[in-house]
Parts: C-alpha cells; sequence; structure tokens
C-alpha cells in the first residue's frame, strides 16, 4: 500500500495519476471534499476518471497525530507532497508548524510503522547559498544561516532536516528539490498564480532567473527514485534556468496577450513591496509582493540537474514551449 500526502495539490495529483492504474492500492490524505474535486477534474482532463475511484481517501491533517495513524495502517511506502506554500510574512507560524512539524509527524510515524522507504518533496529554496550571485547550486552547496532566508526557505530547510533526523535512525529516504513546478490544473494555488498575471495584462519584468520543471517530470522521477535501490540521498530537479522575462513572454504568446514591456527597476520593486506592505494592513489583504520575492527577482543562480540526470538519464521537458501549451489550457479553462 502506498501513502501519497498532498495529493489535492499539484504535485501529489500528478503523482497520483501515475500511480494509479498500475495494481498496486493507493491511499490519499484529504482535508476537504472540495480539494479532492480538483484532482478529479485533473483525472477527466486526463481520461483516467475509469480509475480514480481506485484511490482510497482518508481524512487527515499532517498536523493530527491520531488522523494520521489510520493513514499508515498497512502501508509499506509514503510520498509526502503535503505543504503550506506562502510568501506572505503573516503566514509564518503556518509555514513553519505545516512544513517541519507536518514533516516531523509524517517521519515520526514512518519509523513506528516501518515504512519501507520515504519520499520527500522539498524545494530549490531549501538548497544552499552561493557566495557571488550567478553561481551554480548543487545539492552540496551550503546553506548559510547568516543570508536572510524568507519564512518558506527556512520551513523547507527545517522540513529537510527533520528527514535526515529520521534517516539517520533508520528510515530509508530519498529527497527531490525541485525549482517551480509548472502543471495542469491548481491554477489557484502555486505557479497558478503567474498565468493569472499574464492573464490580467503584467507589464513589468525582471532579469532574475529561476530553475523551473514540468510537474510530470518531477513525479515521473520520483516514482525512479522509490524504485531504485537509493536511500539517504537529495536531488535538484530542474529542466531549465530562465529569466522571468523568458517565461512571461512565453505565457503571454500561449494566451495571445501583449508581452510585458517595462523593466522594473530595483528602485521600482522597493517601493512596490512598501506600497503592498502598506495596502496588505489597509485593506486586510494577503502580500503580493514581499520585500524577499522583490530580491529574489533580481537573483540570477543557476541549478544543476548534473546529479539527477547521472543516474535517471531522464530527459527532462523543455519548459518554455510546455508553458506556452499550458497558458492555451489556462485560457480554456
Ligand atoms: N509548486 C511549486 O512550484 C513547488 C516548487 C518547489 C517545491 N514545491 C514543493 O512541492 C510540494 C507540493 O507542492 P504543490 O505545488 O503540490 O502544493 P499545493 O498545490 O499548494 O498543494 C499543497 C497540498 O498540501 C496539502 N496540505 C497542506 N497543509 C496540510 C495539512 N496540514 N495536512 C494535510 N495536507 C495538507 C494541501 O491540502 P488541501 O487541498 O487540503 O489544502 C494540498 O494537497 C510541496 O512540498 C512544495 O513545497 C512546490
Amino acid at each position: 500500500m502506498i501513502l501519497v500526502t498532498g495529493g489535492t495539490g499539484l504535485v501529489g495529483a500528478h503523482l497520483l495519476l501515475q500511480l494509479t492504474g498500475k495494481g498496486e492500492p493507493i491511499r490519499a490524505l484529504y482535508r476537504s471534499t472540495a480539494s479532492i474535486e480538483k484532482t478529479k477534474k485533473l483525472f477527466t482532463h486526463n481520461k483516467k476518471q475509469d480509475v480514480f475511484h481506485t484511490i482510497e481517501w482518508v481524512k487527515g491533517d499532517i498536523l493530527d497525530i491520531p488522523s494520521l495513524e489510520d493513514a499508515f495502517a498497512g502501508v509499506d511506502h509514503v510520498y509526502h507532497c503535503a505543504a503550506f506554500i506562502s510568501f506572505d510574512p503573516r503566514d509564518e507560524e503556518q509555514i513553519r508548524k505545516t512544513n517541519i512539524e507536518g514533516t516531523a509527524n509524517m517521519v515520526n510515524l514512518s519509523l513506528a510503522y516501518g515504512i519501507k522507504k520515504f519520499c520527500h518533496v522539498s524545494s530549490i529554496a531549501a538548497l544552499g547559498d552561493t557566495k557571488e550571485d550567478g553561481d551554480t547550486i548543487t545539492e552540496e552547496t551550503e546553506w548559510n544561516p547568516e543570508v536572510r532566508h524568507g519564512d518558506y526557505a527556512l520551513a523547507k530547510y527545517g522540513a529537510e532536516m527533520e528527514v535526515w533526523r529520521a534517516w539517520q535512525e533508520g528510515l530509508k529516504v530519498v529527497v527531490v528539490n525541485p525549482g517551480l513546478i509548472f502543471g495542469y490544473g491548481f491554477w489557484d494555488q502555486g505557479s497558478g498564480a503567474i498565468f493569472r498575471a499574464v492573464d490580467s495584462d503584467q507589464y513589468f519584468y525582471t532579469h532574475g532567473t529561476c530553475g523551473m520543471i514540468a510537474v510530470e517530470d518531477v513525479v515521473n522521477v520520483m516514482l525512479h527514485l522509490m524504485e531504485k535501490d537509493i536511500s539517504g540521498e537529495r536531488y535538484t530537479l530542474v529542466s531549465d534556468n530562465l529569466s522571468y522575462k523568458e517565461l512571461l513572454d512565453a505565457i503571454a504568446d500561449g494566451m495571445q496577450k501583449k508581452r510585458p514591456s517595462i523593466y522594473a527597476t530595483k528602485f521600482m520593486t522597493a517601493f512596490g513591496w512598501r506600497m503592498d506592505w502598506l495596502l496588505s494592513k489597509l485593506l486586510m489583504r494577503k502580500r503580493m509582493l514581499t520585500r524577499g520575492m522583490a530580491r529574489s527577482s533580481y537573483a540570477t543562480d543557476k541549478y544543476s540537474n548534473e546529479k539527477i540526470t547521472a543516474v535517471t538519464e531522464y530527459a527532462f521537458t523543455p519548459i518554455l514551449p510546455y508553458v506556452k501549451t499550458l497558458s492555451q489550457f489556462y485560457q480554456k479553462h
């Protein structure tokens, strides 16, 4: 029996899509039936609605240990995709709790239930820090505690620490560190925000870059790593390092919208995040541009996928044509 957390989110739902119909019983954690509908839509989009009912949905929360105990009974492999993704400083407590404490609960129960192997979805945010902007980050790059990290990066780093602690206590683990993930569906969360921004005529761009990957590549590599006799390793999952301008242009082209044409200088974003802070206070709304987001929009660090390509020979999907096609789906949605 395989247990998947986060099966109502982008990565977990695409993972369920790949796992179902192969004969192995699959159990997925859920918190609300409304969320399950999003996963069901993905199955329908992929014409796999006939196998959707084979998933055993168990109500549970990674912060609620008794609910997890029901989910763990009879399980031997765990894919932990659940997380709380937010860059709003007001969410700091929930970010820390869900990601660190939630992951600690998952690995502790995995040890208690004798789970054979655990796959943890981390992030490039949990990788180390370069000395110079523009350098390449690998799995070995050291985390520098003196660098200012955002709450989400700190929480993903803390979550990984829980996984490495459990590995030292005897749990077989693999960790994947994906870049910005794109995929069909779940347009209201994660990278869906970028499609929404372009759709509502995003004029601004910066020259910063980011490591990016298609969700199908993330889940295919996860499945591969779980099958292989590998434990105690982490792998950066990035197909391309692209500038935000290249990304926004591809999405705008896919949507037949105007490409963003105004370069946002550092001065403009510095003004922007302060205005956003003020407006969030006055209008009691979520932050849309934080200091951390403004800073990272100029970073040009590169992420290396050499380690994973050495063990899988996997051919990653080129991102620009992929997001262009996704943009067309977004518009139909
Ligand atoms: N999206 C990206 O670009 C990206 C990039 C790098 C790494 N990652 C990592 O990839 C993983 C999956 O991300 P995603 O994009 O699929 O996220 P997502 O679409 O936001 O989905 C998050 C999932 O976590 C579940 N969840 C949140 N809090 C929970 C709790 N307390 N108990 C149980 N389930 C809970 C959510 O359930 P509900 O439906 O009930 O809310 C949802 O299923 C995360 O670890 C994330 O950090 C994502």
